[in-house]
């Protein structure tokens, strides 16, 4: 296994739109293991294949205390969302920011597992805000897109300052 070097916003790749996956092969279950690792080395909750430069459908999760339910979804689709939470979110190709974001309290949620089978499920809570955020980066969105353009604005500058400071 090895990890992958993760995309940091404003980096235009992160806009790009993942492709849905056709071949369930070996090659996608060592990049699904690459992803893991790479999330897990992070210290993340949530990784996308487009933060790290593969534009396809793919995510991994883990939104436990002890990092031992590893989730990957490939080629996820949202059935049906309900409720409404404000959860306090960060990612890991913005390094150091975090803000409040709205999004639906429950998803339920079709994708399919590294071996091609379909995986049908409900979550709600964290992991239901973690599904969200991941699946948007697969569509090329990210987080800020949500806040108000003085918000993001102040947030990105926050961002910028602390990477030169830890450069
Ligand atoms: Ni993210």
């Amino acid at each position: 296994m090895s990890t992958l070097a993760i995309l940091e916003f404003p980096d235009p790749r992160l806009r790009t739109v993942a492709a849905p996956v056709t071949v369930f092969d070996a090659e996608l279950k060592q990049f699904v293991a690459d992803m893991y690792e790479t999330m897990y080395a992070a210290n993340g909750v949530g990784l996308a294949a487009t933060q790290v430069n593969v534009h396809k459908r793919v995510l991994v999760a883990d939104m436990s205390d002890d990092r031992n339910a590893p989730l990957a979804l490939i080629n996820p689709e949202i059935l049906e969302k309900d409720g409404q939470q404000v959860y306090q979110e960060g990612c890991l190709s913005f390094p150091g920011i975090y803000a409040d974001v709205t999004r639906a309290l429950r998803v339920k949620v079709r994708a399919q597992d590294v071996d091609g089978k379909e995986i049908l499920i409900e979550v709600e809570g964290p992991l239901a805000v973690c599904i969200q955020h991941e699946m948007d980066h697969l569509a090329g969105k990210v987080f800020v897109d949500y806040l108000s353009p003085l918000k993001r604005g102040m947030l990105l500058k926050r961002m910028e300052k602390q990477r030169k400071a830890s450069a």
